[in-house]
């Protein structure tokens, strides 16, 4: 079990950001590396940390409504329905920006997105200080975002003043991206809160792909472990195997279903999609640490509810 940090230490990672120091914190989907996102160059540290380029937008967290007209020049009413009904939670909703906000925020682009995390630890954090905090996932670019504080400090160790802890990610896949800036409320990047969820408060959604590199998660190398990954349809995954033994190459597999096949390294997943989702990184961690030839991974069901974790899978399959 973990202890939620003392009043002590959110006061601590608070002068942190005041003095333009990187803080990594807990949100509900995966851990964050925070700036004060009104300190160009605190945010301009993310970028160098994470190695990112620099005209990828980061999402600006608050702790509370009431400030969301000071980063947004105009609100929709689909916004406050919507943050009504998932705030505080995994929504990440893409807005024209206020003049204030800074460029190396928004990547350039006259949209800011903006989310009110629902892990306590956060919230106390973003309460205390009192403003936005910048904060992409706090990984490297292109690896898979932490779920875990000890895959914060394996990843980024000293290059962040402080990492708080909060146990493991509840929801474990990153936000639900909702972009309302554009003519239709369109979905940026799939999330555990669904389309039909979305849907149900903004009706039909606007669909095609005019998804930019702008959304890092649209490229197709992000989440990625270092290990080649595959992902198998069930009904595959003897052959599949027989055929890499054959070739005496190994392999690790995260399966739903595992079957009896001697030698071969099974994590098991859970078959529901929130409990799939809460494990899935911290499980593509372990597969990738197994250092075998390959990753295989059982493909999820083909249903709503799993769309986000197939979309994670693909993405990491490159
Ligand atoms: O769950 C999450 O959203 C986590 C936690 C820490 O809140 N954050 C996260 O941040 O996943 P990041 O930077 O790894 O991914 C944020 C995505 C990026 O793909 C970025 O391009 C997109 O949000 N994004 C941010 N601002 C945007 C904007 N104004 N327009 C379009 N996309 C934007
Ligand atoms: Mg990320």
């Amino acid at each position: 079990m973990f202890k939620l940090p003392s009043d002590h230490e959110i006061q601590q990672a608070v002068n942190f950001l005041r003095q333009g120091k990187l803080v990594a914190f807990p949100t509900e989907t995966v851990y964050g590396l925070g700036a004060n996102a009104m300190d160009i160059s605190a945010v301009k540290q993310i970028f160098k940390v994470k190695g990112r380029p620099s005209n990828h937008p980061v999402i600006v967290h608050l702790g509370d409504l009431a400030q969301l007209e000071q980063w947004t020049s105009h609100i929709p009413e689909l916004a406050w329905q919507l943050a009504e009904r998932f705030w505080p939670g995994p929504l990440t909703l893409i807005l024209p920006k206020a003049n204030s906000v800074p460029e190396i925020i928004t990547g350039g682009q006259n949209t800011v997105g903006l989310r009110l995390p629902g892990h306590p630890v956060a919230l106390a954090l973003l309460k205390v200080f009192g403003s936005g905090i910048a904060a992409p996932s706090a990984n490297r670019f292109g690896s898979i975002s932490p779920t875990l504080p000890a895959h914060v400090s394996q990843e980024l160790g000293e290059q962040v003043a402080m990492i708080l802890e909060g146990g493991p990610c509840e929801v474990g896949i990153e936000s639900t991206i909702v972009d309302l800036s554009a003519d239709g409320p369109r979905i940026l990047r799939p999330g555990m809160i669904t389309a039909a969820q979305i849907m149900e408060i903004t009706g039909p959604l606007a669909t095609g792909s005019e998804i930019t590199t702008r959304v890092s998660g649209a490229l197709t190398s992000h989440y990625a472990p270092q290990t080649p990954m595959q992902i198998i349809p069930k009904d595959k995954m003897g052959e599949v195997l027989a055929a890499l033994v054959n070739r005496k190459r190994s392999s690790v597999v995260l399966a739903i279903n595992p079957l009896d096949s001697p030698g071969i390294q099974w994590l098991l997943m859970p078959s529901n999609p929130e409990a799939y989702a809460h494990e899935l990184y911290a499980k593509m961690r372990l597969a990738d640490q197994a250092k075998q030839d390959v990753i295989l991974v059982e493909d999820v069901p083909a249903e709503e509810t799993w769309s986000a974790i197939r979309d994670r899978l693909r993405k990491a399959a490159g």
